[in-house]
C-alpha cells in the first residue's frame, strides 16, 4: 500500500532516537499500521552539528517550513521544543493537511487551545503523549481509558531532575547546591537549571495533566508554582524524622465550589509525603503519576520520564495511532475539552 510520509522536526536527543526507531522498527511499524512509513526529511538548525545517529543521505534540511508544507507529507513529528518556531511549524503542518505528533509541553501548556483548534479545523490529529512524563503512558489513560470514570485528583512526580536532587538530598544528606551539581554532572539538569528547579517544567506538565484529567482547559499561567531551590538539608532531615520524604509534586484537584459546581485547582510545590505512599518509592530521575478516581480508586503510572529513547517510545506510539486513524479516514479523541470548568486560584474552594 501507499507509504505514509513522515517529516521530523529536530534531531536532538529525542529526534535522533525517533529517526533510529523509524529505521530499526520499520517492518513492525508497517505491520501494525498496515502501510510502510517513509521518512521524507529531518529538519535541523545546522547541517554539520554533531548527532547521535547518522541520518540517511539527503534527508537533512535546514528549511523546516518547506518540509512541513510539502504536499506529500502525511505526518509531522515536532521534537524541537520551545514556543517558536515550533508553534508556527505545527500550525503550517496542520493547515497543509498533515497530522501532528509533538513532545512540546511548554507550547501545549502555554497555547494548547490554538493548536487544538487548528487541528479541529483541519480535521487532523494532534497527539502529544511524550509531552508529559516521557515514556509513561498517562495522557491516553486520562483522556480515553478513564473517560468513563470521574477523576478527582492527580498527583505527579513529573520532573526527573528535581526528583533526582531531592532523592540525593534524602539518601546522602547533601544540600541543595551539592545535589544540583551532581544532577548537572550526570546530565540530568541543564547548565541553566531554572526550568526544572523553579518548577516551570512541572507546571507545564501539570497544566496538561489537569486539562486531560478533568476534560477542561488549563494553561501554565493557571498553575500556582513553587520550586525546590529553598528546600534545605534540614527540611529533608526533619521529613525523614517524621518518616516522610520531600517530593516536588504536581497536584491537580477537582473541587466543588460553594455554588456546587466543579472547579479545578492546580499547583506545583515541594510536599512532604509519608514513606508508605507509593510516590515515596519513586527514586532518582524516575517519574510517576498517581491518579484517584471515583470508580477505579487509586492507580499509579511509573517509569522513565525523560531521555531520548524513552521519550521516542511515546512519540512512536502516537505515530502508530495517528497513522492508523489516517488510513481509516478518521480522527482520534483529540484534546477532549468537553467541560468548561473554572480554575480556582490557590487556596480557594
Ligand atoms: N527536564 C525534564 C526533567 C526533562 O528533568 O524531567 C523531561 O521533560
Amino acid at each position: 500500500s501507499t507509504p505514509l510520509k513522515v517529516a521530523v522536526l529536530g534531531c536532538g536527543s529525542v529526534g535522533s532516537q525517533v529517526v533510529r526507531l523509524l529505521g530499526e522498527q520499520a517492518d513492525d511499524l508497517a505491520a501494525r499500521i498496515g502501510a510502510p512509513v517513509e521518512l521524507v526529511g529531518v529538519a535541523v538548525r545546522r547541517l554539520d552539528a554533531p548527532r547521535e545517529i547518522e541520518v540517511p543521505e539527503g534527508l537533512l534540511t535546514t528549511d523546516a517550513h518547506a518540509l512541513v508544507t510539502r504536499p506529500d507529507v502525511d505526518l509531522v513529528i515536532e521534537v524541537v521544543g520551545g514556543i517558536e518556531p515550533a508553534r508556527s511549524l505545527i500550525l503550517a503542518a496542520l493547515e497543509n493537511g498533515a497530522s501532528v505528533v509533538t513532545a512540546n509541553k511548554a507550547l501545549l501548556a502555554e497555547d494548547g487551545p490554538t493548536l487544538y483548534e487548528a487541528a479541529e479545523k483541519a480535521g487532523r490529529d494532534l497527539y502529544y503523549e511524550a509531552a508529559v512524563a516521557g515514556a509513561i503512558p498517562i495522557l491516553r489513560p486520562l483522556r480515553e481509558s478513564l473517560a468513563g470514570d470521574r477523576v478527582t485528583r492527580v498527583l505527579g512526580i513529573v520532573n526527573g531532575t528535581t526528583n533526582f536532587i531531592l532523592d540525593k538530598m534524602d539518601s546522602s544528606g547533601a544540600g541543595f547546591a551539592e545535589a544540583l551539581e551532581e544532577a548537572q554532572e550526570l546530565g540530568y539538569a541543564e547548565a541553566d537549571p531554572t526550568a526544572d528547579v523553579e518548577g516551570f517544567d512541572a507546571a507545564a506538565k501539570a497544566a496538561i495533566l489537569a486539562s486531560l484529567a478533568f476534560h477542561t482547559r488549563v494553561t501554565a499561567s493557571d498553575v500556582h508554582r513553587e520550586g525546590i531551590a529553598d528546600v534545605t538539608a534540614a527540611d529533608v532531615a526533619s521529613a525523614r524524622d517524621m518518616d516522610a520524604v520531600v517530593k516536588l509534586l504536581a497536584i491537580c484537584e477537582l473541587r466543588t465550589t460553594a455554588a456546587g459546581e466543579d472547579a479545578v485547582a492546580v499547583r506545583v510545590h515541594p510536599a512532604m509525603i509519608p514513606r508508605s505512599h507509593p510516590l515515596a518509592s519513586v527514586r532518582e530521575a524516575y517519574n510517576a503519576v498517581f491518579v484517584e478516581s471515583e470508580a477505579a480508586g487509586q492507580l499509579m503510572f511509573y517509569g522513565p520520564g525523560a531521555g531520548g529513547s524513552p521519550t521516542a517510545s511515546a512519540v512512536l506510539g502516537d505515530l502508530v495511532t495517528v497513522a492508523r486513524n489516517r488510513l481509516a479516514g478518521t480522527r482520534g479523541a483529540g484534546e477532549s475539552a468537553y467541560a468548561d470548568r473554572a480554575v480556582l486560584p490557590m487556596g480557594e474552594t
